[in-house]
């Protein structure tokens, strides 16, 4: 094998025996390549989480939203969350009925409260003043509230969603407000939920929050959902053998907590989890070309066709993204010991890095990198930044196949809502 750096995606078979070289030139470059396999044992390990029949695990769209994607994943009997419009299209154009969809909003306009009580089987909304604006927009309606539980959690502070510096949740102490607004429209408050926030490898911050939700809605009855949010994190340092989190223990100490509660509170409803990265992270991962090499002062570049604007995860949140080095067949992988290495993209900006100086065999130019773990929050947040147009997206399925899941952005497309 010719390929400097691919030993990952070889132990999880990620190509289904295909060259990632043959997916660029069929598709382009750069280009997000998805694993239908990975992503159907990510849901089922989600699924059979937590030994308990009125769990129900809700894939948080945000993660990433391409129907073809969500197809799959509600084909594992997994419901869907949305929290715009446009995911609530997305989920219903993937087969999601209105049953199966939670609306789990922020800051959003009375319009957009009454199509998602008429296209989701339930909305949550996260501030007293969001939660008049729903009475009024359906009125008589059941909802959801969002709770702060005062716990937060994340590999960023940028995505830590709960505690004291957040904009999200309604503050316990307003619990008193809820009930009275519900009551003055005639809503039915049918379900609380919290979210601590995005990535935790340590299930404590999680099954901590998770206690205190379960301690508020005591004061409530007649709830049918309770709803701990996602979080879950996913081992991005691959190569340095990151431990997964501990999903079966985890799952193991949810049952216990869940199960106790729900027979002391004499409790029927749901349990609800909304896993987003968890399920999508690892069944993806972005291509990319080098198209240049050169040293500037001490740095060694690597420049590539993958700037920001398409994995904006390095550039926000200093996230890391384990990085593949293939080298067609024939050509011999130099056996050169590992340097550090800057690589960077291909936009406007000094701090567009994928890597500052990660040690990794010498990478030339004309070598074809992967990014990995890029299946969850990377095309979901790209852009068209110095109008380069967003990448294609590929699946592999299980029998090897591919099928283009979504074409490549074009310059043209850039100028369709231009007057
Ligand atoms: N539920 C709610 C209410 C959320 O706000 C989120 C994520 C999730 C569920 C799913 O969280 P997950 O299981 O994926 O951690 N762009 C950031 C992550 C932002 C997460 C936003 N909310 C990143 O790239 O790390």
């Amino acid at each position: 094998m010719a390929d400097p750096r691919s030993a990952y995606t070889q132990s999880v078979d990620f190509y289904a025996g295909l060259r990632p070289e043959e997916l660029l030139c069929a598709y382009g470059s750069p280009l997000y390549v998805y694993n239908e396999a990975m992503l159907r044992l990510r849901c089922r390990e989600m699924r059979d989480f937590i030994p308990l029949h009125r769990l129900k695990v809700c894939y948080s769209a945000k993660a990433n939203a391409n129907p073809h994607l969500l197809e799959i994943i509600r084909s594992e009997g997994l419901w869907v969350d949305a929290m715009s419009p446009g995911e609530l299209l997305m989920n219903r154009r993937a087969g999601f009925s209105r049953e199966e969809i939670f609306y789990v909003c922020n800051n959003v306009h009375s319009e957009e409260l009454a199509l998602a009580a008429a296209q989701s089987r339930i909305v949550s909304v996260d501030s007293l003043s969001q939660l008049e604006d729903f009475g009024l927009a359906a009125p008589g309606a059941e909802v959801m509230t969002r709770l702060n539980p005062g716990i937060g959690a994340g590999h960023h502070r940028k995505v830590i969603t709960a505690g004291k510096e957040t904009k999200f949740g309604i503050n316990p102490e307003d619990i008193p407000q809820i009930h009275e607004i519900c009551a003055r429209h005639g809503l039915k408050l049918a379900g609380l939920n919290q979210h601590v926030g995005s990535l935790f490898m340590q299930p404590e911050a999680f099954l901590r929050a998770a206690r205190r939700l379960l301690e508020l809605a005591g004061g409530f009855s007649g709830l049918k959902y309770l709803d701990f949010g996602g979080g879950f994190g996913i081992p991005y340092r691959k190569y340095a053998g990151e431990a997964r989190l501990d999903i079966a223990s985890l799952g193991r100490a949810c049952a216990d907590l869940f199960g106790g509660w729900a027979v002391k509170n004499a409790y029927s409803g749901l349990f609800i989890l909304e896993p987003g990265r968890y399920i999508a992270a690892e069944a993806g991962l972005l291509l990319g070309t080098v198209t240049a090499v050169k040293n500037n002062g001490p740095t060694r570049y690597v420049c590539t066709d993958m700037g920001f604007n398409i994995l904006p995860r390095p550039m926000l949140y200093g996230a890391f993204h384990d990085v593949e080095i293939y080298r067609p067949a024939g050509e011999s992988a130099s056996g050169a010991a590992e340097l550090p290495q800057a690589i960077v993209g291909n936009i406007c900006e000094s701090g567009d890095i994928l890597h500052r100086d990660y040690p990794l065999p010498p990478i030339d130019k004309g070598d074809v990198l992967a990014l990995l773990d890029a299946g969850a929050y990377c095309y979901s947040m790209a852009s068209s930044y110095n109008q380069r147009p967003r990448p294609a997206e590929a699946l592999i399925r299980p029998d090897g196949s591919v099928r283009l899941i979504r074409r490549r952005e074009s310059v043209e497309n850039l100028l369709d809502l231009i007057p």
